[in-house]
């Protein structure tokens, strides 16, 4: 109970929030600020132990832990859930909609820092910067010759799939290293795209053959499953590159994985995998092709502190009757 808040109608009109995994500090300062609220940091995220603490809350925050509808019927009290993201495939959707639990995004906080890891990967690829590192440290000083081939992206063409928060992010930095971009985005107007300087494409096979660099920013859903297999790599060029930083699944990676090994393309990125943590016989790790990170896009220490401040306005605003509805997920 907070300091001064402590007589029996405080503390029934206290609400109280659960944040499931720690978040930065800077979003929990926000909640000691406000008189009405308290919070607890759950960090056993068990289903075991969340059907166990979760009933007493009206509010919870949630990263990557799962919220099943096993857990969810428990909890009687809850009013809202607040994604410390943008994704919410971790949350039962069916569940939450027929009990009327709301379900918040950050979606401000964190479009800048994926773009900037997708321009991280791209850059580390083209230009083989863990080759050239490994090759310094063995003292090889002759791996300057020819034969590491490398890239530049003055003048390459990305396509963009997905043209949401992300997907416009990255564009205005493709655009600043001078590259030309395609977008595919079924949802999104010609217009929208053209006023970003990108030009539209109506089916994604259009672009694949003439793009130098794919990069995916779309939900992985039915629709999206194995949108890129191995039929589409295919028609894709030899010095190409393909970065997954939405949602592992949305490129096949067994085909992924066959297509570098055959060299029809350069090179891939990805932060995300169909299975989190990835499997240790998973073939990709020791694909030297490839720059793997593990789902961190998010994660400099900006865009925690971002994310942590929204996630947690976000349930204020909720109860305030002030959020934002591009915070809200409708379901
Ligand atoms: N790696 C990470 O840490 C990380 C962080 C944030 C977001 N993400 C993921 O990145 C993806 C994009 O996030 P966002 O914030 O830009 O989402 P967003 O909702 O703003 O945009 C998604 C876009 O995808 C488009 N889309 C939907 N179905 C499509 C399809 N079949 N083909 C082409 N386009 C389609 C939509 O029209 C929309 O414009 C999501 O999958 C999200 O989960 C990953």
């Amino acid at each position: 109970m907070k300091e001064g808040f402590d007589s029996p109608w405080d503390r029934q009109h206290m609400k109280k929030i659960a944040i499931i995994e720690k978040i930065h500090e800077d979003g929990l300062k926000l909640i000691d600020s406000h008189p009405d609220y308290e919070y607890e940091i759950i960090n056993d995220v068990s289903e075991t132990n969340l059907m166990q603490k979760l009933p007493e809350f009206d509010a919870c925050t949630l990263r990557v832990s799962k919220l099943s509808s096993k857990i969810l019927s428990n909890c009687k009290k809850l009013k809202v859930i607040s994604r410390h993201g943008v994704g919410y495939d971790n949350v039962d959707l069916n569940y939450i909609k027929k009990n009327n639990i709301s379900l918040l995004i950050t979606a401000s906080a964190n479009a800048s820092a994926v773009a900037e890891h997708v321009l991280s990967l791209i850059l580390s690829l083209s230009k083989k910067t863990l080759r050239y590192d490994k090759e310094v440290r063995s003292l090889n000083f002759k791996a300057n010759s020819k034969d590491i081939q490398t890239i530049e992206l003055l003048g390459k063409e990305i396509l963009i799939a997905g043209f949401g928060r992300i997907g416009k992010s990255l564009i205005k930095i493709c655009l600043g290293f001078n590259m030309k971009a395609k977008v595919f985005d079924p949802f999104i107007d010609e217009n929208i795209i053209k006023s970003f300087g990108g030009r539209k494409i109506n089916n994604i096979t259009e672009g694949l053959s003439t793009c130098d660099f794919l990069s995916v920013h779309m939900p992985l859903n039915d629709k999206t499953r194995n949108l890129i297999d191995y039929s589409k790599i295919k028609l894709m060029k030899k010095n190409s590159i393909i970065i997954n930083t939405a949602r592992g699944g949305i490129i096949n990676e067994k085909d992924l994985n066959k297509a570098l090994n055959e060299n029809i393309i350069f090179g891939a990125g990805l932060d995300v995998f169909t299975n989190e943590p990835i499997e240790n016989d998973n073939p990709l790790l020791k694909n030297d092709k490839v720059i793997l990170s593990p789902h961190v896009s998010t994660n400099t220490d900006e865009c925690l502190s971002r994310m942590s401040i929204e996630t947690t306005k976000n349930i204020i605003d909720f109860f305030d009757n002030k959020i934002d509805n591009s915070m809200v997920v409708k379901l």
